[in-house]
């Protein structure tokens, strides 16, 4: 018991030696509602660099008019949601440690890509694929989440939550179901399987995650 009680004190007072620096530079806490718009925010700011950078990286011409206008979406997107932090009387310069783990997450995107670019041309399609993939990842769980908070808030705050998640909804699902289907088709066509270019989900204008899974299976069938 003794040693145990031991350890755990030196343990504890180990801990804070390690901890206090980073206590010291800690952002003030905000609450969870403002932290996901913020997080929002930088999402779409990443958005614009991640698109930006795979636009460098692709090479199918289908895949580059889609990205190209996705990349005008996330820059109207960028706006919205300033618009919607100016709504709540929030600053959307203010910097919270939310949004600095986002960013992290977005330069990491865009450095994996550049990366990339040294590497066969196919290669690094794919490569962007993913990327912007795991980056519309985000970007939707954001935005379903901004929308069921719509529905269980009242007044002001449902109606500015509301108006921007109706202006952006349809485009988020697009996003994220159709480049999706891009880089799964483009591994299949790089690993010579039979692969269907531009994908089935594009093909199919797919919006939702079940209608993706549907597509996705009705293609497989047909491909047998
Ligand atoms: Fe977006």
């Amino acid at each position: 018991m003794k040693t145990s009680t031991k350890t755990g004190t030196k343990g504890r007072a180990s801990d804070e030696a390690r901890t206090e620096p980073r206590e010291s530079a800690m952002k003030p806490a905000v609450p969870p509602r403002t932290d996901l718009l913020y997080q929002t925010l930088e999402t779409e700011m990443g958005g614009v660099d991640i698109y930006t950078a795979a636009l460098k990286c692709v090479i199918d011409e289908d895949l580059r008019e889609e990205w190209e206008m996705y990349l005008e979406e996330t820059k109207m997107h960028v706006e919205i949601v300033r618009t919607m932090l100016e709504r709540f009387g929030l600053d959307p310069d203010a910097q919270t440690a939310g949004r600095e783990v986002v960013r992290a997450f977005g330069k990491t995107l865009v450095c994996a890509m550049q990366t990339a670019l040294s590497i066969q041309p196919e290669t690094a399609q794919i490569v962007a694929a993913e990327c912007v993939t795991l980056s519309e990842t985000k970007d939707h769980a954001n935005w379903s989440l901004i929308g069921r908070l719509s529905e269980n808030v009242d007044g002001i705050e449902q109606e500015v939550l509301e108006e921007a998640y109706e202006l952006i909804e349809d485009q988020e699902d697009e996003h994220l179901y159709h480049t999706r289907g891009w880089a799964r088709e483009l591994w299949r066509a790089q690993l010579g399987l039979p692969a269907e270019l531009p994908p089935p989900e594009e093909e199919a204008e797919v919006t939702s995650e079940e209608e993706a899974v549907l597509v996705q299976k009705q293609s497989e069938a047909h491909r047998g």
